[in-house]
């Protein structure tokens, strides 16, 4: 590969979970409550009943810190905290589910984290049930949850299981000992391999695992064998995540030192390594860092082009409207963004107050929706096209100026009103989105807000 178009193209970026991306969303001011609820509301009435709705639900309690993590998260040893963050999650549930005029039918739920499975299975039990009295489930509903390898225990996923979730997703990260120590995450092969294979016995239809390259320490060598392990065990899915280096949020990456990371060039050639050898063992690329089986959901919605990307990654299951619940969660209704606060402190003040947690948000315009359009045909599907009246909209020359570049770099081509990635373009999938990024156009940050793309 040519490494110099890394080095040319290795800027900061977003990873396009959205659009418009956080840091450019409306201001706090411009941020109203009761609008939010009425676009929730339109939304629900015009897709309830047809295609469901998605629910997300931050666990946000860890035992440990990982030095690399870059989520929100709450380092506690007291399980005291589990009973009544359940209660209070519920409680948002309730002040949604009152302003609704029907049940919400669940298409897609998903735990994340923090870390879900610190949570006992009685309390995550409690959690889903209380979830559950108040809503239906479409048929073709699906259930996932957030895995830590070492609080994932046989019981947690029974009742798991029998509660409707069919998948799970497991953080791996590295395999390699000396990575582990570095990163402060630990988890054997054997612990590994015990939850995969509880899973796979008790009937789990699908298992994601989270890798990361580019992680201090890390070498050929070292993600070689993670890969090795890692397809010995066979996951349906994995997430290959490029390791965000943002020392100025996640201050425990400071814990080492940025000698220890690998150079762009080096990070990069990890990644192609991992690629070459998932591929090898028949797993297919899918999206940004992402790898299936054949078999997997997610390899089929790439053929049949139903693949979705959101806060939570890649899903087959896409609604318009995803409500999120917990601490920091990001809800979406297709016409609009909302965030809840992000400590957990004042997250209680605002349930215990018969409010909803949400502190920011974003009312997407004409334009927003457009360009939100070609990024997530371009993170999902490498390749959009556009009709007269939306290049008229965005004022395509300047866009189609900065892709002629890259086009002549080889990382895509455009035919008429169509851009496609080339293979060669593939990693390079969100400098080609920052084209179309009017926002971050009009406005480049002032301060470091995104990791580098590469
Ligand atoms: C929200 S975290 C929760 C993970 C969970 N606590 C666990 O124990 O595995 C989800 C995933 O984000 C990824 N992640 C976290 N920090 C990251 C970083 N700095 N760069 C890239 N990926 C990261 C990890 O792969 C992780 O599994």
């Amino acid at each position: 590969m040519n490494n110099s178009l890394v080095t040319k193209y290795n800027v900061p970026g977003p990873r396009y979970t959205s659009y418009p991306t956080v840091p450019y969303w409306g201001s706090l001011e411009d941020f109203n409550v009761d609008l939010w609820k009425q676009n929730v509301l339109k939304t629900f009435e015009a897709t309830n009943s047809s295609e469901g709705i998605s629910l997300y639900i931050q666990l946000p309690y860890c035992e440990h810190l990982c030095h690399y993590c870059g989520c929100n998260k709450k380092i506690t040893t007291q399980h005291s905290v589990e009973a009544p963050y359940v209660k209070r999650v519920l409680k948002e549930w309730d002040l949604y589910c009152d302003f609704l005029p029907a049940k919400p039918i669940i298409r897609e739920l998903h735990f994340g984290g923090g870390t879900p499975t610190f949570f006992s299975a009685e309390n995550l039990e409690l959690l889903i049930c209380g979830i559950l009295k108040r809503a239906g489930i479409n048929n073709r509903s699906e259930f996932s949850f957030k895995a830590h390898p070492t609080s994932t225990n046989k019981e947690k996923l029974e009742t798991l299981f029998n509660l409707g979730f069919k998948r799970l997703s497991l953080g791996v990260q590295d395999f390699s000992p000396e990575v582990q120590r570095v990163i402060n995450r630990y988890q054997t092969v054997d612990e590994v391999q015990e939850v995969v294979e509880n899973a796979r016995n008790i009937g789990y239809k699908s298992i994601n695992f989270d890798l990361i390259f580019g992680l201090p320490k890390q070498t050929k060598a070292s993600i070689e064998d993670t890969i090795e392990k890692t397809i010995e065990l066979r996951p349906d899915r994995i997430a290959y995540y490029s390791y965000a280096h943002v020392p100025w949020v996640s201050k425990a990456q400071r814990l080492y030192s940025e000698k220890d990371l690998p150079s762009n060039d080096e990070k990069r050639n990890l990644y192609e390594l991992g690629k070459a050898m998932l591929e090898d063992a028949n797993f297919i690329e899918i999206g940004m860092d992402h790898f299936a089986l054949p078999s997997d959901d997610l390899t089929k919605s790439v053929q049949d082009k139903s693949l979705h990307r959101n806060f939570m990654g890649y899903t087959t299951a896409h609604t318009q409207l995803m409500i999120g619940l917990g601490v920091s969660s990001i809800s979406d209704s297709w016409t609009a963004f909302a965030q809840n606060v992000k400590t957990i402190k004042e997250y209680e003040r605002l349930i215990d107050a018969n409010e909803l947690p949400v502190f920011k948000g974003h009312f997407l315009t004409k334009e927003d929706q457009v360009i939100r359009k070609h990024i997530l045909n371009l993170m999902c599907h490498f390749e959009t096209e556009w009709c007269d009246t939306e290049s008229n909209l965005l004022h395509f020359d300047a866009i189609l100026e900065k892709l002629h570049e890259m086009e002549n770099d080889g990382l895509c081509y455009i035919e008429h009103n169509k851009l496609v990635v080339t293979e060669k373009g593939q990693k390079f999938v969100r400098n080609i989105c920052m084209a179309f990024d009017l926002r971050l156009q009009r406005k480049q940050p002032d301060q470091q807000l995104f990791s580098s793309t590469i």
